[in-house]
């Protein structure tokens, strides 16, 4: 197994760690998807390729737009274009298309619904779904996309509102923190956990066929909601602690994500097995743990 990581000035590997083994054929390599991969592409003659690179937070890619797409965008072009170039035709592709891409489309969203994306990073990940389905039609390849729905899981990074919210409760439960600032509390989305997801998107490269599938709980929440399971958690009050401002609001908000994920559950037999309440508790859980071993 190969990863490809990019270089930074201190170290990035920490949430891979615990599960990477040199001694057992698991490779890191450098690269960036600002530039191409070529040169990885035909040393690894990959089987599968997952591509789940991205400048991924959305509030950022206002602040980066023209980044983002280079990244977002045109990355999974560049790797694409590589296999088509190095006559890899055979090596299946995965693309790491957000649900993001729906935008302001009212939810339910399904494969058929129509894509309004409404930031830089949506706009991103719509080229890269698009020329994604160009590749696999124009040139026959195995080339398909897993459209995910927000997936959170103990590792998640911290700037996005789940973990920050655990991280922060866990921290003014110990007394280490006294309050949180968020922006939008009433933005409404379909949180999994991405130990499913991710077995949603291995399911998708093994299909006989190369498919677009919606990847989602079909459950809804609001941050508000999230706020809400993870104070009681932890028989606190969020009203108590929890201030809005808006450097954290976007320019453009996604006001409801709730995806109709029918299609993989039928075709490929998958579904989540990890709750909302469990998710919140694997969370809160893990946040309490790892504040707990320091003192700052
Ligand atoms: N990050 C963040 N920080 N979000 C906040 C905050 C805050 O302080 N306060 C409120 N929110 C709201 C955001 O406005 C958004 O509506 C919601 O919480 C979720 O924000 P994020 O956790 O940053 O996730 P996201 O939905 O924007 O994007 C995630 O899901 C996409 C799939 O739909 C990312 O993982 C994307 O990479 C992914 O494609």
């Amino acid at each position: 197994m190969h990863g490809v990581i990019r270089r930074a000035s201190l170290p990035n590997t920490g949430r891979i760690d615990h599960i990477f083994d040199p001694d057992s054929k698991q490779y890191l390599h450098y690269g960036d998807l600002a530039n191409d991969i070529d040169d990885l592409l035909y040393d690894i003659k990959p089987d599968e390729v997952y591509n789940l690179g991205s400048m991924s937070h959305v509030r950022v890619s206002f602040d980066i737009p023209v980044y983002t797409a280079d990244v977002t965008g045109i990355g999974p072009l560049r790797i694409l274009e590589g296999l088509r170039k190095l006559n890899m035709k055979q090596t299946r592709f995965y693309q790491a298309s957000s649900s993001e891409m729906f935008g302001e489309t009212p939810p339910p969203q399904g494969e058929t619904s129509s894509f309004k994306p409404v930031s830089p990073y949506g706009c991103a990940k719509l080229f890269g779904y698009h020329i994604t389905k160009s590749y696999r039609k124009g040139y026959g390849m195995f080339a398909a996309n897993g459209i995910l729905f927000n997936h959170e899981s103990e590792r998640r990074g911290l700037q996005f509102v789940t973990r920050k919210i655990t991280r922060a409760a866990a921290r003014i439960k110990l007394k280490k923190q006294e309050s949180l600032t968020l922006g939008n509390l009433d933005a409404v989305r379909d949180w999994g956990h991405s130990h499913d997801y991710m077995r949603a998107v291995h399911m998708i490269l093994q299909h006989d066929k190369p498919d677009d599938f919606i990847v989602s709980t079909g459950d809804a929440y609001s941050v508000r909601d999230f706020l809400d399971r993870v104070f009681e958690y932890l028989n606190l009050d969020w009203k108590h602690y929890v201030k809005q401002n808006s450097s954290y609001t976007r320019p453009n908000e996604v006001p409801s994500l709730i995806g109709n994920s029918d299609k993989i559950r039928e075709v490929l037999g998958w579904k989540p097995q990890i709750s909302f309440d469990q998710l919140v508790k694997r969370m809160v859980d893990n946040d309490l743990k790892e504040e707990s071993k320091c003192d700052i």
